[in-house]
């Protein structure tokens, strides 16, 4: 099994759901972890559960839907004594539900600051690191989202997602920070409900091939997590 002993994993949103399993897919391939929530509290139970795995861990709060909230998790991440290796963008929001008539200006700057400015902040202060240090894996969720022109503002901005992965991707190619992006099919979360098609467990093993990438592997690609399901947790 490859493993990733002494590599530091920032996940936004790792408090529950997504983010969560993708932590702890990531401590069993013994990677140290920065979980991230909104709030200390929230963290509790990820830190709680990935106390077996024995992996160091560090917890940054802060809210994505503010420039200056990303900046005080910037910060933050920064006076911690170690690098960002991966930089897991995890966290995103879902718009709500309302004909697309209706849809204010405010509804599509809250959701692009939480899915799309935030995680460009984020990038933007994380990259050029990794690339001074010559190894670095972004992976941007995305979604697969379709046919919902009720929720445009969280499809669109997933889709904004894509496009600047592959831009950043060829910013950065060749430097061994190597970013793509992933779908982790619809799960059964708080963001995709309870009659979605697939349990949150099964993002796993799939959301961990880009940060298992070789270096100087596959960049600007996008990634379907249920595609690896057949593999077993
Ligand atoms: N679930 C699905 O079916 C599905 C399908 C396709 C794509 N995705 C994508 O997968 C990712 C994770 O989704 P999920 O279903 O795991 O979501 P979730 O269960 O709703 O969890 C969201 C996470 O993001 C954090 N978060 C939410 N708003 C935030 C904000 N304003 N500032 C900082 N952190 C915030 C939450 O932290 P707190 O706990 O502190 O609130 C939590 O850890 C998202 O990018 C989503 O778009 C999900």
């Amino acid at each position: 099994m490859k493993l990733l002993e002494n590599k530091w994993a920032l996940i936004t949103g790792s408090s529950r759901g997504i983010g969560q399993q993708i932590a702890l897919g990531l401590a069993e391939r013994k990677c140290n972890i920065i979980v991230h929530a909104r709030k200390a509290e929230n963290a509790e139970r990820t830190l709680a559960l990935l106390k077996p795995s024995c992996v160091k861990t560090h917890l940054v709060t802060g809210v994505l839907d503010s420039h200056e909230g990303v900046e005080s998790i910037v910060r933050a991440v920064n006076e911690l004594p170690d690098k960002v290796d991966i930089l897991y963008n995890n966290a995103a929001i879902m718009s709500k539900w309302q004909p697309m008539w209706q849809i204010p200006q405010e509804e599509w700057l809250r959701v692009f600051q939480t899915n799309l400015f935030a995680m460009i902040q984020l990038c933007t202060a994380f990259a050029p690191g990794m690339k001074e240090r010559g190894f670095g894996r972004i992976i941007n969720v995305t979604s697969g989202i379709k046919d919902t022109p009720e929720l445009t503002p969280y499809s669109v901005s997933k889709a904004a997602v894509d496009k600047y992965s592959r831009d950043l991707a060829f910013e950065l190619r060749g430097s061994n920070v190597l970013v793509n992006y992933l779908d982790p099919g619809w799960l059964k979360t708080d963001l995709g409900g309870p009659n979605a098609d697939h349990e949150v467990e099964t993002v796993l093993p799939g959301a961990l091939v880009p940060a298992l990438l070789d270096d100087l592997g596959p960049t600007g690609q996008f990634y379907a997590a249920q595609d690896y399901s057949m593999l077993g947790k």
